[in-house]
């Protein structure tokens, strides 16, 4: 195949991203397993704030990542009956709720990580750099949905039938980025802005992910603190 920034960043990064977020994860669970924490600052802020910042933003996160999940990569709402336009109605006003929500939530956590001196001192550069480029990624991700909703008013969602083949053929190994050449930038940008997650995950605070909730619940003890803090 011909080199293209299409094929590099269609055909190459994303299995770059899934290496690194493999592997770095096992390294950071296998050597620092007592520095592994979402490295909560809830203490630090107002209860009920705290209440709704975080329950948007896990909520719409997670309902996202099912979402991304079955609508990709599996047939279940056509096992439901579901036929691709009804399959691009159902992804959009799910993953729009999940989208605003989570959006909500991102910006009020990032207003409250910013703009709280105590929290900000206790933020590292990666703690925020992180959920700046969530949020970007939702922007992105929403920002798809001004193509697919008129797609799937028309009744043609060619768009989408052509980025889950793309993205199944991630999943098994067989790229095929020449499938989406054609496909509009802002599904791209989107796409790379997601896979780009996979590829910070492990430096960031993202890791606890993979210990919640069971060893999380029950694991040890930890004491979170900075090796070295510079005094101002
Ligand atoms: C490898 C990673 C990812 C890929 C390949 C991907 C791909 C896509 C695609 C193709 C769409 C358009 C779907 C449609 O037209 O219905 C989309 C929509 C969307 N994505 Fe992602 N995405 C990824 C990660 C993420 C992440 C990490 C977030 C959140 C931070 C996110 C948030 C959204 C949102 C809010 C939408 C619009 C609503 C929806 O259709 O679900 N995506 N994504």
């Amino acid at each position: 195949m011909i080199w293209s920034w299409n094929y590099f960043f269609f055909g190459v990064y994303p299995f770059i991203a899934g290496t690194t977020f493999l592997v770095g994860s096992a390294i950071r669970y296998e050597r620092e397993q007592y520095g592994w924490s979402s490295f909560s600052s809830q203490i630090l802020a107002s209860k009920r704030y705290m209440m709704w910042a975080s329950n948007l933003w896990h909520i719409g996160i997670l309902t996202l990542f099912l979402g991304h999940f079955t609508g990709f990569l599996t047939n279940i709402l056509e096992w439901l009956g579901a036929d691709p336009v009804e399959h691009q109605w159902i992804a959009a006003s799910a993953g729009i709720t999940a989208g605003v929500l989570a959006m909500i939530g991102g910006l009020m956590l990032l207003l409250r990580r910013l703009l709280d001196p105590k929290v900000r001192y206790a933020s590292r550069f990666m703690d925020i750099f992180i959920l700046v480029w969530l949020l970007i990624t939702l922007s992105f991700g929403l920002g798809t949905q001004f193509i697919s909703v008129p797609d799937a008013v028309s009744g043609h969602v060619q768009n989408m039938q052509i980025l889950i083949q793309y993205v199944r053929s991630i999943a098994t190994f067989q790229p095929d980025p020449a499938l989406i050449r054609t496909i509009p930038i802002i599904y791209k940008i989107h796409m790379f802005c997601g896979m780009t997650v996979f590829l910070l995950f492990p430096f960031s605070r993202l890791v606890h992910i993979w210990t919640v909730p069971l060893n999380y619940a029950i694991r040890p003890y930890q004491l979170v603190r900075a090796k070295i803090r510079s005094v101002i």
